[in-house]
């Protein structure tokens, strides 16, 4: 009987199938670095993974058995792809079904940055509402705004897909541009990066991780934003220098900022966390019931497809080159 790791206590029922056919081992260790999965694969011939858990080329070659890997996230950057190819082992992640949610979660935190939604909390828990003023907490007007979207892929096209019920104009900018009746339909235009920076009030970022795109947003990128306007990441934390966001934010360059991820989770750079206006939630792009169970199924089924009945799943990134190495 085929073996599979599970790295994760996931919601929903689709491990069910799986283990009638295949030996389940769960390990809910969240501090399982590179060397404890290195010690703990051999043998395993499915490993479903987090976004958390390093599958480096070191632990691909402890894997003397592995032939998939499910990656419970769309981000891979946890994944060494081009080893895993080396190794002949199928990478599958979880595309499509965080997509709405991470996107409604983008826009959570703009409308938190810009109208004072976790300082207004923070400030009536304070004690500190004594009643209607006219200048109390005044924030942006949502739809006098200018939004750039740094990756216009699908989470990035459906934050753009938002800003129309809000009425806000919006730029993005990618290594090439959308078709042009893709670009009429989100009532979007393509800029250069820096066009991009310098002319929006609010930037968000929705970017794979990787060498392009490690620390895009540095302390360059952020003197080129707009006095007063606003940073917003739910892709991946190293995509910006968080030491230069502080800095920007705290010497009133940026008004402020709404993050999801950091570079070094779960820890946020100590200045950011004494910024009022800083929004900053615990990675939860796709935190929803119906994401996360969508996700653990998608991996349960490329589990299933690839051990069970021995096919390469539509969404494999990463394939083996001769399938002699895992059938
Ligand atoms: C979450 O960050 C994901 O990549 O799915």
């Amino acid at each position: 009987m085929k073996r599979v790791l599970i790295l994760g206590d996931l919601p929903g029922e689709g491990a069910a199938q799986l283990r009638e056919h295949c030996e389940v081992e769960v390990h809910d260790d969240e501090g399982l670095g590179e060397e404890g999965l290195s010690r703990l694969i051999p043998g395993f011939h499915g490993l479903l993974t987090l976004l958390i858990h390093p599958v480096t080329d070191r632990v691909l070659a402890a894997a003397d058995r592995l032939q998939v890997v499910a990656n419970c996230a769309v981000g891979v950057d946890n994944i060494d792809l081009a080893a895993a190819e080396r190794h002949e082992v199928i990478v599958t992640n979880t595309p499509d079904v965080l997509t709405a949610d991470t996107a409604d979660l983008t826009w959570g935190l703009i409308l938190a940055v810009l109208r004072g939604v976790v300082s207004g909390d923070r400030y009536l828990r304070r004690g500190d509402f004594h009643g209607w003023r006219p200048k109390l907490l005044l924030g942006r007007s949502v739809g006098s705004v200018v939004l750039g979207v740094v990756g216009p892929g699908r989470i990035g096209r459906a934050v753009l897909t938002r800003a129309r019920a809000f009425g806000v104009r919006t730029l993005y900018h990618g290594p090439s541009r959308l078709p042009e009746a893709r670009e009429r339909e989100l009532e979007t235009e393509w800029c250069g990066l820096e066009e991009l920076l310098a002319s929006s009030d609010v930037v968000s970022l929705h970017l794979p991780l990787n060498a392009a795109t490690h620390h895009l947003i540095n302390a360059q990128a952020l003197r080129r934003m707009k006095r007063g306007s606003f940073l917003i990441n739910t892709a991946r934390g190293p995509l910006v220098d968080e030491a230069a966001l502080a800095d920007a934010v705290a010497s009133g360059h940026l008004a402020g900022a709404g993050l999801d991820v950091y570079e070094a989770e779960p820890a946020v750079h100590a200045r950011l966390l004494e910024l009022e206006n800083v929004v900053l939630l615990p990675h939860i792009g796709s935190a929803t019931v119906e994401a996360r169970t969508r996700m653990a199924d998608c991996c349960f089924e490329d589990l299933y497809t690839v051990l069970v009945e021995g096919r390469v799943p539509a969404r494999a990134l990463v394939q083996p080159v001769s399938r002699g190495g895992w059938t």
